[in-house]
Formats: C-alpha cells, sequence, structure tokens
C-alpha cells in the first residue's frame, strides 16, 4: 500500500519509526523504494550531486526535471519535493505557484520548505487549506547558510525556545510533519513529544519519530558529509576501482574479448 501523510501520523501514534532517504534519479529512487524507505524526498541537497556548492542556485525547473525521474521510480513510498531557495519566501503567490507546479508536474503528495518565522507559518496555512501537503523543516535550515553557517542550532535558551515554538506553529498551520535538522537531542524530544506530527531528525538525535540521511552521504558518494552522516558503503571508492578495472582491461585488449 502506498504510504500517506496519514499514514506517517498513525505511526508516531505506534512509535513504529519512519525511514526516510533522498532521490534525485530514477534508479536511486527505484532502489530505496524497493528496499522499503517510508518517505523518499527530492531534498535541495541534490544541488551538490549537480555540482553546486550550496542548495541556493538550484532552481525550480531542475528540481521538477528530477523530481519527474524520481516519480517513475516510487510506487510505495510518500514522495517529497522541496521547495527551492527563492521560490516561496517572496509572496503568498510565488509559493502557491511553486507548490501547485509541484503537485501538478511531478506527482509528488507533498512540498517542503524550510524556516518558521511568521511569514513561513502563513504560507505553510494557505497552501494546506489549498490542499497541499507540507513538511516543515526547522533548525539548520541550510538555505539560511550566509546568515546561520551549517552549525547545530537551538544551543542557546533563546534558540531552543525560538525552535520549539516553531515546530508548534508549523504544527498549529496544518504541516504533516516536521524535519528537525542538527539540533540537540534534548530539544528533538521535547518537540517530538509536544506535537502530534511526525518529526523526521537528521542530527537530532534518536528521539525523533523517524530518521532522514542523505543518500549521496549514505552510499559514501558526498566529498564533504556532514558529522552526523553515517556512511553505510563507499561507492567513491567502489565506482573508482570498477572504473580503473575497465581502463586497464582496456587499454590491455582483454575487454572485449
Ligand atoms: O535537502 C535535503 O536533503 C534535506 C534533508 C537534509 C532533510 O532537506
Amino acid at each position: 500500500m502506498p504510504v500517506t501523510t496519514q499514514q506517517l501520523i498513525q505511526w508516531k501514534q505506534q512509535k513504529r519509526s519512519i525511514v526516510a532517504l533522498t532521490a534525485w534519479d530514477y534508479a536511486i529512487a527505484q532502489i530505496l523504494d524497493v528496499a522499503g524507505v517510508d518517505l523518499i524526498l527530492v531534498g535541495d541537497s541534490m544541488a551538490v550531486v549537480l555540482g553546486y556548492e550550496t542548495t541556493l542556485p538550484i532552481s525550480l525547473e531542475e528540481m521538477l526535471f528530477h523530481a519527474k525521474a524520481v516519480r517513475r521510480g516510487v510506487k510505495r513510498a510518500l514522495m517529497v519535493v522541496d521547495l527551492p531557495f527563492m521560490t516561496y519566501q517572496e509572496s503568498l503567490e510565488q509559493a502557491m505557484h511553486s507548490a501547485g507546479r509541484v503537485l501538478k508536474e511531478t506527482g509528488a503528495q507533498a512540498v517542503k520548505l524550510e524556516g518558521g518565522y511568521p511569514a513561513m507559518i502563513e504560507t505553510v496555512a494557505r497552501l494546506v487549506q489549498a490542499g497541499i501537503p507540507v513538511m516543515g523543516h526547522v533548525g539548520l535550515t541550510p538555505q539560511s547558510i550566509h546568515q546561520i553557517g551549517l552549525r547545530q542550532q537551538g544551543k542557546t535558551e533563546e534558540g531552543l525556545e525560538r525552535i520549539l515554538q516553531q515546530a508548534i506553529a508549523l504544527e498549529q498551520a496544518g504541516a504533516f510533519s516536521i524535519v528537525l535538522e542538527h539540533l540537540p537531542a534534548a530539544l528533538a524530544l521535547n518537540i517530538t513529544q509536544k506535537t502530534s506530527i511526525p518529526t523526521i531528525g537528521i542530527g537530532a538525535g534518536p528521539h525523533c519519530d523517524g530518521q532522514i540521511l542523505v543518500t549521496s552521504d549514505v552510499l559514501g558518494l558526498s566529498e564533504k558529509p556532514p558529522p552526523f552522516a553515517k556512511i553505510y558503503t563507499n561507492l567513491r571508492s567502489n565506482i573508482t576501482q570498477a572504473v580503473q578495472n575497465y581502463i586497464i582491461d582496456v587499454q590491455e585488449g582483454k575487454f572485449p574479448e
């Protein structure tokens, strides 16, 4: 049965951990989906897979192109697509237009957007009223890299309280889930207990309702994975080895036989 936003909320109630990963093309999406990942995010972290330094330059068109490929590979998981930088912050109309394009053109079930300051809460409420499921994202929000860097957030009393209030406001605005990125585990636990929508952690400790990682980090493809990523295989060196073997075979006349 395909995973729905309501199913994620039920899993929180049942304390069944939600497993999420990112995808950027058909092949990766199909592998993750068949393996049993519950939520597949076409994250704007894909910018790095495309060779950008940060998530800021990736465009809505690029996200749509990749999300359509991911859609073709996903049969079971809930598919969520990030709204990239400056495709939803300018106005409610801009956010509605961008999120609408994501749902209509890619077949994704939901969008994710970063931030919890008052303007973003209003945006989430309007998108939800229009029938667009929204996942929030608080803590380290990489689209604000030039303001907050890539540091852990929520380390001061003020920061703890602000992020908790943002999460509560996102739930009240109708978000179906929230990503908690690079926060102290105690804050993630507090948010998880005080909200009835699932929290999906990344670098936020073990107490969230689910976990997400960036698949290129998990597979050992990233040049600079963050300290909280767990690397389960080293595709960078596996691919290098395979390609070098191929080069030798061709140069030495061993392939084709
Ligand atoms: O873009 C992304 O991959 C994300 C995850 C870090 C949650 O937003």
